[in-house]
């Protein structure tokens, strides 16, 4: 019997006693791998001008079995040194695996100096360097970085490999994917990176639009898109700038840039407050924005370019009119909402729920394998939007220590509702006196089991 069927069925058994598969911490896998290899693109991201930027090293191509245990590998909180965060704490499914407060907490509650990024189509910048700054220069490094970052998971190499190896699963998945049980850190990095390589969701109504008409030349109104959609799209591609930096089908640069955010350097990021311009695909996933997560909305974004560019030794040439001066498009109402519904049309619903990619530890997941035993749940009772106060309800099987917290939308922590051990229906009620109007998160986390959800207060 394959090995993997073997750990299922070891799995189910686990399953039936209610929240078992967290405390145990053993993942629940499907009988077959899923298919993480054969991802079918449409003929525009076959495209030559795509397929260069790939940064899939020929030593490390994606496999099923490699991207299972790096699937494994990135929900296990076993990577951090109190067990309390895995790489999916910060890195939420749902966010387009990128984290909805500005800066993520790391395994003993400190704030990260950036702003988490979402990981989709990661594979598909050409330079393959990783970071706000582009400090890894291979996603096969930077993988190992985030575990010994002593703000993020806090351990070191040896101690990883020594607790994977105690358990009764690592080896045999260490052994699907590399051919023999051994646990090394090369191998935990490989397995990382194939799965993050594994994320591509090319489905968005945009691509729908695109591979409807592939003879259309790139940055053209699309028959599949709307009337608004299109003039956002014309804007982006033309007079709006946009695509000068974020390039081709991918929405993604070639190298750290200085896009006009400070006057004065506030993080040296790659050098002179340049960074990485990721891919905004995904975009309306992965709210809050920049490198320091200083735009709540796309519309703060647009806004930014709009009248916002500050001038400043370092600012791109792309942002600089012919006299030296910094563009300020100063975009009217109707532009402004058309680059958002374009960019809106940037998302492949299925990246948040795909359970290719989804938790296999998760026991208050969306998605995740059919867990027969388990019924926690976190509800929003409402009123969302809310003037005064909002509800919310939990619904715990076991004892468990949780924490749900509400964050403004730049970040801030504003309120902490429920901190330490619960149990059975808990009912929360949520004053937002005294708060500005606009959306917070409120987050629940359990472990590295994290649900967000997003109430909105009206004034
Ligand atoms: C405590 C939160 C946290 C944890 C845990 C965490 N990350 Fe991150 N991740 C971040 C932040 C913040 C950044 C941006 C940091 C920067 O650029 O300086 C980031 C950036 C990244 C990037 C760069 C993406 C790009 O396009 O350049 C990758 C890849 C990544 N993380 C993967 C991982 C993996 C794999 C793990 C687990 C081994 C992990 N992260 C754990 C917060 C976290
Ligand atoms: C000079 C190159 C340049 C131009 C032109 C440009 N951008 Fe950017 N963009 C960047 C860089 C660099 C970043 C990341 C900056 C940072 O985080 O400090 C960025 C970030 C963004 C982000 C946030 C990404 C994230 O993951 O947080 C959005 C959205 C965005 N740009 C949209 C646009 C739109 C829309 C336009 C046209 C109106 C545009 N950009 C024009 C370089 C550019």
């Amino acid at each position: 019997m394959p090995r993997l069927a073997v750990l299922f069925l070891g799995s189910l058994i686990v399953v039936l006693g209610a929240f078992s598969t967290r405390l145990d911490k053993t993942p629940t896998l499907p009988a077959t791998p899923y298919d993480y290899d054969g991802i079918a693109l449409p003929a525009h991201l076959e495209a030559i001008a795509v397929s260069i930027e790939d940064n899939t090293p020929d030593d490390n191509p994606v496999t099923d079995a490699g991207a299972t245990l790096g699937r494994v590998l990135f929900y296990d909180v076993r990577l951090s040194q109190n067990e309390t965060v895995s790489c999916g704490s910060c890195h939420l499914q749902d966010r387009g695996f990128s984290d909805p407060v500005s800066f993520s907490l790391g395994f003993e509650g400190n704030e990260t100096a950036r702003n988490s990024m979402g990981l989709a189509f990661a594979r598909f910048y050409r330079s393959g360097r990783f970071f706000w700054d582009e400090r890894a220069e291979t996603l096969e490094h930077q993988t190992l970085l985030p575990i010994q970052d002593p703000i993020e998971m806090g351990m070191t190499l040896p101690e990883v490999q020594a607790r994977l190896a105690a358990t009764d699963f690592y080896p045999d998945l260490f052994e699907d994917a590399f051919g023999t049980p051994d646990i090394t850190s090369d191998r935990m990095s490989r397995a990382l990176s194939q799965f993050i390589r594994s994320i591509v969701a090319p489905n968005s109504r945009y691509d729908q639009a695109r591979a409807a008409e592939p003879s259309t030349p790139l940055g053209q109104a699309l028959d599949g898109l709307s009337a608004q959609e299109n003039h956002g799209l014309q804007l982006f591609f033309g007079p709006g700038r946009c695509t000068l930096c974020h390039r081709t089908d991918l929405f993604v640069g070639d190298e750290p840039r200085n896009n006009g955010l400070d006057a004065e350097v506030t993080d040296e990021g790659a050098g002179g407050g340049r960074f990485k311009t990721n891919s905004l695909r995904n975009i309306a996933l992965t709210a809050p924005y920049m490198h320091d997560g200083r735009f709540a909305t796309l519309g703060d974004v647009i806004d930014h370019y709009s009248t916002g560019v500050q001038d400043n030794p370092n600012l791109d040439i792309r942002l600089r009119g012919a006299g030296g001066q910094p563009i300020r498009r100063n975009f009217s109402p109707q532009e402004r909402a058309a680059l958002i519904a374009f960019l809106e049309t940037l998302t492949d619903e299925t990246l948040a729920t795909d359970p290719r990619w989804s938790d296999p530890f998760s026991i208050t997941g969306t998605t995740a394998a059919p867990d027969p035993g388990i019924n926690t749940s976190f509800e929003l009772v409402g009123p969302n939007p809310t003037r005064g106060t909002t509800a919310f309800r939990l619904r715990l099987d076991t004892s468990t220590e949780i924490q749900l917290e509400v964050f403004s939308a730049t970040g801030r922590r504003v309120a902490t509702l429920l901190d330490g051990v619960q149990s059975g229906e808990v009912s929360v009620q949520w004053d937002t006196d005294g708060l500005a109007a606009g959306s917070y998160v409120v987050r629940l986390r359990n472990g590295a089991s994290v649900v967000t959800k997003t109430v909105t207060v009206v004034r």
